[in-house]
């Protein structure tokens, strides 16, 4: 009995083995895999770049629109799964990779070698924009992306004491500025044009003028992202850079105060106005958690930015709780990100990339 059994799951072996796997099989099995993001099955939105199957062993290569895609390791779980599930299948390797799909854009339009253009803004002063900027940008350089940061606070410059580069002079090249290169990113700012402590007090025409050349005398190179990190509300550098730049969208910044979101109202309205879709909100310094007891406070009280989010109709992208550890390292030119990676706020900026990330990817594949 016990040998005929395996007799039975030998020949059982011997015929999965010259059963032959297809690659339509394979494709079919994938297909079940749905983006959570473009809600459509990643075999019809282009995303499988290769199948090869050699006997019982099946490779496949699934190329994603973003290398910071917040499901980048379920799917990848779900692909050897069902791939494993076919009869026949022995081994199962899925590679990862991604590819940023830029929008269409007309050769003569400015930065034609950046894919996505994203403006960090907010209604109210010192909400933490460059702080969110700053470490965003980090977070998906970190993820593998080219990531450029243009500081377009021309008032009041502050991304390169964040970034560890104040006092660096930009080389000029064929009349082109060359970005500083620091933590994985290309970064521009007037604060290294301008002598220190020399407070730009310009109007209208100039602050165009002087946005416009941030942007477009600097060589960027080719980019995935380009962080821009706005002044805050709705004068004329925001309000500018919305017009002259093909902006991918906006991400607006915020506390979770009443008072704030009506002022963050405001400038979602006008960027709407201006034709630069609203990609999202991040709220940040939303609660404290105190580090000795673990006890959270609300410092704001207020409906907070997900019902604001809601109210607008666009996604809340996540919350960054207040930290002093935040303010320090910006301070001391080490973004959070880099100064304390396993921290809940390196965490939470890490999540927020991802989900920004996602966000870009629609609004392009809905441009296309
Ligand atoms: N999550 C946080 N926890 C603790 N401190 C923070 C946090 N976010 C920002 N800060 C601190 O708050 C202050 C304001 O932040 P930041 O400069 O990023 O704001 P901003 O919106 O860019 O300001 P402005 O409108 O002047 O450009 C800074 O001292 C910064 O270090
Ligand atoms: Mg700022």
């Amino acid at each position: 009995m016990k040998s005929n059994t395996r007799v039975a799951r030998i020949n059982e072996n011997e015929e999965l083995k010259t059963m032959e796997i297809t690659k339509e099989q394979v494709l079919q099995a994938l297909s079940q895999i749905i983006d959570p993001d473009l809600h459509q099955d990643i075999v019809s939105l282009g995303f499988i770049k290769e199948v090869v199957i050699c006997e019982g062993q099946v490779k496949t290569t699934i190329e994603l629109t973003t290398p910071a895609c917040p499901v980048k390791d379920l799917m990848k779980n779900q692909a050897i799964e069902l791939i494993s599930a076919i009869p026949g299948v022995q081994s199962v390797n899925v590679e990862m990779t991604a590819q940023v799909r830029g929008r269409e854009r007309s050769p003569e339009e400015m930065l034609p070698g950046v894919k996505h253009i994203i403006a960090i803004a907010s209604g109210k002063g010192g909400v933490g924009k460059s702080t969110v900027s700053v470490n965003l940008a980090v977070a998906l350089a970190q993820k593998g992306a080219k990531v450029g940061l243009l500081d377009a606070d021309i008032y009041g410059p502050s991304i390169p004491k964040m970034m560890g580069c104040q006092g660096e002079k930009p080389l000029v090249e064929a009349q082109k500025l060359i970005p500083i290169r620091r933590y994985g990113l290309s970064i521009m700012s007037l604060g290294f044009l301008l002598e220190e402590d020399h407070a730009a007090l310009w109007r209208g025409p100039i602050v165009a003028g002087t946005v416009k050349q941030l942007f477009g005398d600097t060589r960027w190179g080719e980019l995935d992202y380009l962080i821009v990190d706005l002044p805050p509300g709705t004068g004329d550098a925001p309000m500018t850079t919305a017009q002259i730049v093909p902006l991918t969208g906006v991400i607006i910044v915020m506390t979770p105060q009443e008072v704030a979101a009506s002022i963050a109202g405001k400038s979602a309205i006008l960027f709407r106005r201006l034709n630069a879709p609203i990609l999202g909100v991040i709220e940040n310094m939303s609660e404290f958690v105190c580090p000795c007891c673990g006890t959270v406070t609300q410092i704001f009280p207020g409906p907070g930015a997900r019902v604001f989010a809601e109210k607008l109709r666009t996604p809340f992208l996540g919350s960054v709780p207040l930290d002093p550890a935040v303010s320090r390292s910006s301070d001391e030119g080490v973004p959070a990100l880099i100064a304390a990676p396993d921290s809940t706020q390196a965490r939470a900026f890490q999540e927020i990339a991802g989900q920004m990330a996602a966000q870009i990817s629609i609004a392009s594949m809905a441009g296309k």
